[in-house]
């Protein structure tokens, strides 16, 4: 048994499997996200650590009660987030995340020390709001106490393994979203370090993701029941993560993933380093050894859920979207631009702001909810259309809560113009689960990763592809007035 772990934002899970990819136990432990300022979100690692130490004891308990012995842990986690250390592995300050809009001046200030051009050609993207590196300029600017004491600052899941085994690292998947990797290399970019002034010694050495960081402490062993000197796997980011159990890999860049979530993700594995120039879509390195690039559009099902919640909050949202299906492609002129949060991929502004169009006295709900299911899935179309010229997946496996809804995967399928395959598993396979694979090979599971992923790759089954030209020609001239409001009146 291999045990996977997912640090996520509202809470931990915990899964046990079998070498055959079996689930055989699982815990999730819930803690909360913190925003003192608007903008600003943060966690207590503190809060982290006790929910990883209860769902470890949770799930040892099962596995020993069933007689099975753990052999190894992976880790994986939201991405980006900071945590800062003083010089005896203290926590400075509670954890600024991946969605924390706090850094607006420390990427100005990134952009003022390096040529966007130079930034992505090293590391892949330009200077993202949400990325660890502008926390520790806005730490340095906002409060230079806490600057001065910080010796390390670690992502949360790096965190967690310095706690569990008392060894500082990290691995490249994650690394990534820092926003001071040098791809090529994948170690820290020592002229992106110097153009800002940082000191590379801050930064936790970089493994590879099926590496052992270290052994569970003797401490932690008794306090979880987990057997002593447990590996622990340094694992991946999220996303990486739940791409390895979706069976995505690097050398078969022909499967991507699209996941519906709160926010829409498109997973695209690449062979090379091989950035938008531009940098309209992340490229970060895969746990596999590999590279993706990550489209991120921030309202996906959680622009249903704000209208179900806001609008409709006595309906269901299978009647929401049964309503949507019986109105014709293009919602009879109704369109919906969907950045509720502003938008990532691929226009990355947090100041945009959603809005529907094109409303008349004959149009009802049917056609507000047809149109914001067709502005999400446009959203995503106009990151895939940054991505083709890099990545090549002519079919996409789906998750996330709107996956569960052929509807809405047709239109997913008709905007991207590619085939969207829903997983056979009947439990979604997630970070957690590529966690407790990427800790296979140190089990001694399968002798490499690319051999457990091929091992356990789940089938998919396929989905209709719905039409959408209409929808796409509303959604392309709608673009089009909010970026160039001077062309498009012309
Ligand atoms: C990826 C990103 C999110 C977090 C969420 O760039 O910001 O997917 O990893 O956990």
């Amino acid at each position: 048994v291999t045990l996977g772990l997912d640090l996520g934002t509202s809470g931990v899970k915990v899964v046990a499997l079998s070498l055959s990819g079996q689930t055989l136990a699982q815990a999730t432990h819930t803690y909360p996200l913190l925003t003192p300022q608007p903008g600003w979100t943060e966690q207590r690692p503190h809060d982290w650590v006790q929910a990883t130490l209860n769902a470890l004891r949770e799930v040892s308990a099962h596995l020993q009660a069933a007689g099975h012995t753990p052999l190894a842990l992976g880790l994986s986690g939201q991405m980006h987030g900071a945590v800062f250390l003083d010089a005896h592995g203290e926590v400075i300050r509670p954890a600024p995340l991946w969605n924390d809009q706090r850094t607006a001046d420390a990427v100005q200030e990134i952009e003022r020390s390096l040529p966007r051009a130079e930034l992505i050609a090293r590391t892949g993207n330009r200077a993202v709001t949400g990325f660890q590196l502008p926390k520790l300029l806005w730490l340095r600017q906002a409060e230079p106490d806490a600057f001065a004491r910080t010796r390390h600052v670690l992502l949360p899941k790096d965190y967690l393994a310095y706690v569990l085994t008392g060894q500082i690292a990290t691995e490249p998947s994650d690394a990534s979203g820092v926003g001071a990797l040098n791809l090529a290399t994948k170690q820290w970019d020592q002229d992106v370090l110097d153009a800002l002034n940082l000191p590379a010694s801050l930064f936790p050495q970089v493994l590879n993701s099926w590496d052992v960081v270290g052994k569970l402490t003797a401490e932690l062993a008794a306090s979880t029941g987990l057997p002593a000197g447990l590996p622990v796997v340094a694992g991946g980011g999220d996303n990486a993560a739940a791409g390895i159990a979706l069976g995505l890999q690097s050398g078969r860049p022909e499967i991507g993933s699209v996941s519906l979530g709160t926010s829409g993700v498109l997973f695209a594995p690449l062979a090379q380093p091989t950035p938008d120039p531009e940098g309209r879509v992340h490229l970060f390195a895969h746990a596999d050894g590999g590279y993706n690039l990550l489209g991120v559009t921030l309202s996906a099902a959680g622009a249903l859920q704000w209208f179900r919640d806001r609008l409709a909050p006595d309906t269901s949202f299978d009647t929401l979207l049964a309503e949507a299906a019986a109105i014709p492609d293009g919602a009879d002129g109704v369109t919906f631009l969907p950045y509720l949060s502003g938008e990532r991929s691929p226009w990355m502004n947090p100041d945009l702001r959603a809005s529907f169009t094109g409303l008349s006295l004959a149009h009802g709900r049917g056609h507000l909810v047809r149109a914001l299911l067709e502005g999400t899935v446009l959203a995503l179309s106009d990151t895939f259309e940054i991505m083709k010229p890099l990545a090549h997946p002519a079919s996409f496996l789906a998750t996330g809560g709107g996956a569960r809804s052929d509807f809405w995967l047709g239109l997913v399928a008709g905007a991207l113009g590619a085939a969207v395959q829903r997983s056979a598993q009947e439990q979604e396979p997630g970070a957690a689960e590529g966690a407790a694979i990427l800790a296979m090979p140190a089990a001694g599971f399968y002798p490499t990763l690319p051999a457990a992923v091929d091992a356990l790759r789940p089938h998919g089954s396929g989905i209709q592809a719905l039409e959408t030209g209409r929808a796409k020609q509303q959604h392309a001239a709608a673009v089009q007035r909010l970026h160039f409001p001077d062309i498009a009146s012309a």
